[in-house]
């Protein structure tokens, strides 16, 4: 039997993860059977022992499954513990394998393509919900300073400070708090909130001299923050965009074995524009 993956989430119409695997496969010369399979919360179980009696083999996780994948994962990496979230899936004899490579493609994004150096700098985190759990780890790794944590519920906020387990250097503060929390030199916005609602106002004063802006988000829905970013004189306005192709290329590297090129992949994506704006 061929071997299948897919993308599982709900609504996954939009996804551009086939896109990027069908680019990879070609570029590789594997041959790839990749497609976007939608799925009511509560059904991912019976949905992958579907995908699996059709030779399913591996798979990505995304919104608003991941954390439920975590809990089906028969074994998981640390990363993938460390953020309570798994974005991929591998099959291995009658078990699955959880892994997460939001963080590591976020990390990747930010220091090879934008050649941004991390370390060091004072971070805030903009939500404490899946996305965050997912980065939050591998930012740390990453060597940023102190990690501030705002969000619009503070429950989660203390919750995701607590799973980082960094006392001294992770900080759950109140949205409220934002005007006095001072100057950062790393802001991501980790909220969902661009999708669907209006971004919820920030202060100017949290942008530093050579601060940094990232949104996990990508096309229309990171818009609102990126132009806050450069109409507060970011040094830099990150979308998502990139952190996708990343983690879709460390998930392509567990399944297969090679890991891709992934330049002309975000090239084609990304049209002609580029996604680093330089604010002057
Ligand atoms: P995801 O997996 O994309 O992170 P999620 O776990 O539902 O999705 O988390 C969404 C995040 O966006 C949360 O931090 C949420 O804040 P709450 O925990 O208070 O719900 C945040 N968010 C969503 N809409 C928002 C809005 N309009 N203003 C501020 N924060 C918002």
């Amino acid at each position: 039997m061929s071997r299948h993956f897919a993308v599982f989430g709900h609504p996954v119409a939009h996804s551009l993860s086939p896109k990027i695997h069908a680019a990879f496969g070609k570029q590789t010369g594997i041959a790839i059977d990749y497609r976007a399979i939608d799925v009511e919360p509560g059904q991912l179980t019976h949905a992958l022992a579907d995908f699996i009696a059709q030779g399913g083999a591996g798979a990505n996780v995304t919104l608003p499954l991941k954390q439920a994948a975590f809990s089906l994962c028969d074994d998981l990496t640390e990363r993938a513990r460390r953020a309570g979230a798994v974005n991929t899936l591998v099959r291995n004899g009658d078990t699955w394998h959880g892994d997460n490579t939001d963080g590591v493609g976020l990390v990747r994004d930010l220091t090879d393509r934008h050649a941004l150096d991390l370390r060091a700098r004072r971070t805030l985190m903009l939500g404490a919900g899946g996305a965050a759990r997912g980065v939050a780890p591998a930012l740390l790794d990453a060597g940023i300073g102190e990690l501030y944590i705002v969000n619009r519920t503070p429950q989660r906020t203390d919750a995701l400070a607590d799973a980082l387990a960094e006392p001294g250097r992770v900080h759950p503060r109140y949205l409220a708090d934002l005007p006095a929390l001072g100057e950062f030199d790393l802001i991501v916005n980790a909220t969902s909130a661009g999708r669907d609602q209006p971004m919820f106002s920030l202060p100017r004063a949290v942008v530093g001299r050579r601060c940094a802006a990232v949104d996990l988000n990508y096309g229309e829905a990171a818009i609102p923050f990126m132009a806050w970013a450069r109409a507060s004189g970011c040094m830099a306005a990150v979308d998502g965009l990139g952190m996708l192709v990343e983690q879709a290329a460390e998930s392509f590297a567990r399944w297969h074995g090679v890991r891709p090129e992934t330049d002309a992949v975000f090239a084609m994506l990304h049209g002609h524009a580029a996604a680093l704006v330089t604010a002057d």
